[in-house]
């Protein structure tokens, strides 16, 4: 069976799901919280290499105080597990968060840099946190960081091709397959250059209710599917 070597999750669904349990909508992300850390396992079981889970997009800082205070500690509760997790030396796990981390509280950014400090060497598994991201604002940053080079000296306008928009990225790596949960079929600006030949699958359940079973049955869907790339 083809297994995707890297999967990103579009992790949508956790309001709606607490909502159905009569409970205040933001406590559903404590519920989604629990299953990010379970999909560490259902993936790296299955044999994916690369997991890019979109947890908190630029967007997303409009949401209400009270959800995203809540949302926040949720975050520094997430990084304080994660530097404690016996799995990334296990796994070998190198988590990166991609996105502008800076504009998050600063206790929580300099959470996240400690996070990556300390699994940078690791080089077995790959997980990608998307917080404070968004797929075009990504290319922004990267036409930045191109222009500089312009600017400095360092590279000539004629010389860009993707290959030089990719390297200039928050990750380089393009998913094979992008699941989505939470019933809505879009995108919603993610991995928006990484994922223009990616696989898309759009499933009725709530973030909180994925399981491996659905999982896998994503991954045989996958299998089945013919990859030519406009070929
Ligand atoms: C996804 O669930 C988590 C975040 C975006 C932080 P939502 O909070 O979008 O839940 P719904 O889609 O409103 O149910
Ligand atoms: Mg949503």
């Amino acid at each position: 069976m083809a297994v995707p070597k890297h999967v990103g999750i579009i992790m949508d669904g956790n309001r709606r799901f607490a909502k159905r349990l009569m409970l205040e909508p933001w406590k559903g992300h404590e519920w989604g919280k629990k299953k990010l850390e379970e999909v560490i396992d259902y993936a790296h079981d299955l044999g994916i290499l690369e997991l890019t889970l979109f947890a908190f997009s630029i967007q997303n800082f409009k949401r209400p105080k009270k959800e995203f205070d809540f949302l926040m500690k949720l975050f520094k509760e997430a990084c304080n597990d994660l530097l404690k997790d016996v799995r990334i030396e296990k796994y070998k796990i190198r988590v990166r968060f991609i996105g502008r981390i800076q504009m998050f509280p600063d206790e929580l950014a300099d959470l996240m840099r400690q996070v990556m400090d300390k699994t940078q060497g690791n080089d077995k598994f790959f997980l990608n946190l998307a917080m404070a991201y968004g797929g075009r604002e990504e290319i922004v940053d990267a036409i930045k960081k191109i222009s500089r080079n312009i600017k400095e000296g360092k590279l000539d306008p004629e010389k860009i091709d993707e290959e030089t928009i990719a390297n200039n990225l928050y990750i380089k790596s393009q998913p094979d397959l992008i699941i989505r949960t939470g019933e809505e079929k879009r995108i919603s600006n993610f991995l928006l250059w990484q994922g223009n030949y990616a696989e898309l699958i759009f499933l009725d359940k709530h973030w909180p209710e994925f399981t491996k079973k659905d999982f896998e049955k994503c991954i045989k869907e996958y299998d089945r599917r013919e990859r030519r790339f406009g070929k």
